[in-house]
């Protein structure tokens, strides 16, 4: 089937979504996500990032692009900014994520992209041979089988396509867990001990691969070599940025600080509070030192990063 056909005869509901999979619910709140990771409807720095990296890797742009896990639409307004909205097909598992995307495009004045409910595990009902592109911003750590969906997503790329996405990684959240432990020898304060608990417990989850994972939202931080075995699996050609975000390819590039990404993520991705962060960071202030003697100008702890898979053959 072509693309043009798959978009004809896709069921659609009555928001006109592609109905590729069932609506899955996120298991945080949707609504507050925005409000959580202080998300601007207005920010198009990722999208324009995306498309000066794409640009400067001289990647094919020339067929539809594909967006998976778009959640709030962080990525999908610049996306729809850079690119003709007709030819992105932007998608969720989540209705509710679709909806408050949908809802930014419209306050942008950007025209509506195909929208779709899809699940990572359904990305083979999509055409083959049919994208230039196919994004991901911070969800493919959600995926169980990670490594089978990018050698069924390579199938969907056409020859010279590629997927770029931007994760999280095991070497900088290791760290984390690691100073999160120690600390706990510090305090017998009974609230900073269940969040340096909460801290160091879901670090050894993300970054063990032995346990099961299939129940948990947010699942795995990558290694360079997990990525790099699933794309040799894939038969994808790899290129690799790391502490680099897709915001940072749309500027001239900072240098990465290791306190700074500790520190958010302790604020905005473990929602702690202000307590909580400020005794981390004044505690483990030495050990944030040594990291950053450590790290030099271009070395510090990957964190997170960009991934380019082309398809070559
Ligand atoms: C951490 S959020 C990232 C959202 C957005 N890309 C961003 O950068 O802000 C992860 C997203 O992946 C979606 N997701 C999780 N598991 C999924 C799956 N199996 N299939 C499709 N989307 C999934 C969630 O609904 C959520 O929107």
């Amino acid at each position: 089937m072509n693309y043009k056909l798959f978009l004809q005869n896709t069921p659609r509901d009555k928001d006109n979504y592609l109905l590729i999979s069932p609506h899955r619910k996120y298991q945080h709140d949707e609504q507050s996500y925005d409000n959580q990771y202080q998300i601007s409807s207005y920010d198009y720095v990722a999208g324009e990032g995306l498309q000066r990296l794409a640009e400067s890797l001289n990647l094919d742009l020339n067929n539809p692009i594909l967006e998976l896990g778009c959640g709030t639409g962080r990525l999908s307004v610049g996306l729809l900014k850079a690119f003709d909205p007709a030819k992105v097909l932007v998608t969720d598992a989540s209705s509710i994520f679709l909806d408050i995307s949908r809802q930014k495009f419209l306050e942008n004045g950007l025209a509506l992209p195909h929208l779709g409910l899809l699940q990572f595990e359904d990305i083979g009902a999509l055409p083959d041979d049919t994208f230039s592109l196919i994004v991901i911003r911070s969800a493919l750590h959600h995926v169980d089988k990670y490594d089978e969906f990018l050698v069924a997503a390579s199938k969907k790329l056409v020859r010279g396509g590629s997927l770029v996405f931007q994760e999280p990684l095991y070497e900088g959240l290791f760290v984390l867990g690691l100073i999160a432990k120690y600390l706990q020898k510090s305090t017998s304060d009974k609230e900073l001990l269940k969040d340096l608990r909460l801290l160091s417990d879901t670090m050894r989850f993300y970054c063990r691969t032995d346990v099961d994972k299939s129940l948990a939202e947010d699942k795995y931080v990558f290694r360079l070599n997990d990525i790099l075995s699933a794309a040799n699996k894939a038969e994808l050609g790899l290129k690799f940025f790391p502490n680099r975000s897709f915001e940072d390819f749309a500027g001239e590039p900072s240098q990465f600080d290791y306190s700074k990404f500790a520190q958010n993520y302790l604020k905005y991705c473990m929602s702690f509070s202000d307590k909580t962060v400020t005794f981390f960071m004044s505690n483990a202030s030495d050990v944030l030192e040594y990291i950053a003697e450590i790290s030099g100008t271009d070395h510090a702890p990957e964190s997170s990063g960009v991934f380019v898979l082309t398809r070559t053959i």
